[in-house]
């Protein structure tokens, strides 16, 4: 199969092209303009297979599509201005990127006489909003809540922004111009090679310097936390999925089910390493975070019989054990 992965030397884009590649029948082309990926040892040994190409580009820049090689079979769309800080920091940029991106490969689809299947990365950020506004959203969550922006002047929901217009933008061009889609909504993939901005990343780094008082943000707040093969191995199997409508949309949750508080989350984590600080320290998230979240995967267990595999002290070990070996500004 001839699939294209955006975003490819990102977190997720490479777990997942590391996955597909080991499928000998797959060859893969990787675009990322590498503002957030790198072009690291990791990658590099990827790219030494010789059905893995590469493609720096920007994908906000319609001259790319010019040149933009086509026959694909997959298309996954990863690409997007990804990680809180700089939703802060940038929001103007965060939409501007993660639509117009969005869009261009929608219109590059939409002329190809061959239409592949789209896979678009939406996000749990879409609807997370809900619990702010209304003080109430099903747990587990299921995949057909209201998408919700709670404030339009919080920096922090303009990426939800994009990813429910990207959701809507997906949904209708796949009807309109008869293509498959899927949207998945990562729920906290966690794993090695994740960048150095979230949380396991940074407790890593905080681990490896013993940093004291060790400080643990909304200490009471839960996640669920999906190690990145596992979610790779979703996101493969609902693409290669095939139901009787001839061309299916499907929104999809990925995540784990495993509620744990970031407290307990980290105690974990100390569990795991064999280090534990003698101080903790406690602060608030910044305004826009929230409490809880658990993702209702009934839905990607009816479709292709996925669940998540890796324990967490398994995967929190392994992503530590990573980072030790590539600690920030090497
Ligand atoms: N990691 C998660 O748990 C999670 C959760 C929810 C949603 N997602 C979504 O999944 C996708 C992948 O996430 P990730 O964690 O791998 O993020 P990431 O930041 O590691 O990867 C995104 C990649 O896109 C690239 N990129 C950004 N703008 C680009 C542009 N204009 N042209 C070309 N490449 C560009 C970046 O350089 C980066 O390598 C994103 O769409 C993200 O919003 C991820």
């Amino acid at each position: 199969m001839k699939i294209l992965i955006t975003g490819g030397a990102g977190f997720i884009g490479y777990h997942l092209a590391k996955h597909l590649v080991s499928n000998t029948e797959n060859s893969l082309v990787l675009i990322d303009n590498l503002q957030r990926g790198k072009m690291d040892e990791d990658l590099k040994i990827l790219l030494a297979n010789s059905r893995v190409q590469f493609i720096q580009a920007d994908l906000t820049d319609p001259e790319f599509y010019k040149d933009m090689p086509i026959d694909f079979d997959h298309v996954y769309h990863l690409a997007a201005v990804n990680g809180t800080k700089l939703f802060y920091q940038m929001p103007q940029e965060v939409l501007r990127i993660n639509t117009l991106s969005l869009i261009y490969i929608l219109e590059w689809i939409r002329c190809l006489e061959k239409k592949p299947k789209l896979c678009f990365t939406s996000s749990n950020e879409a609807y997370a909003g809900a619990l702010e506004a209304f003080n109430q959203l099903p747990l587990p969550t299921p995949e057909a809540v209201p998408l919700v922006i709670s404030d339009m002047y919080n920096p922090r929901w303009s990426y939800a922004g994009t990813k429910l217009i990207g959701e809507q933008f997906v949904i209708f061009y796949a009807r309109a111009y008869n293509f498959s889609a899927v949207i998945v909504r990562p729920h906290n993939f966690y794993g090695p090679r994740a960048g150095y901005d979230h949380v396991l990343p940074e407790w890593s780094q905080k681990i490896m310097n013993q940093t004291e008082p060790f400080i643990i943000f909304s200490p009471d707040e839960t996640r669920t936390f999906c190690y990145i093969t596992d979610a790779v191995e979703a996101m493969q199997l609902l693409m290669d999925s095939s139901t009787t409508h001839a061309h299916p949309i499907e929104t999809v949750h990925i995540g784990n089910t495993d509620e744990i508080t970031m407290f307990d989350l980290a105690n974990k984590m100390f569990v795991a390493v064999g280090w534990t600080p003698k101080k903790l320290e406690f602060e608030s998230s910044p305004q826009g975070s929230v409490k809880r979240r658990l993702p209702d995967i009934s839905k990607i267990k009816n479709l292709v019989g996925w669940q998540p595999k890796t324990k967490l002290e398994d995967g929190l070990k392994k992503t530590f054990e990573w980072y030790t070996k590539h600690p920030k500004h090497q």
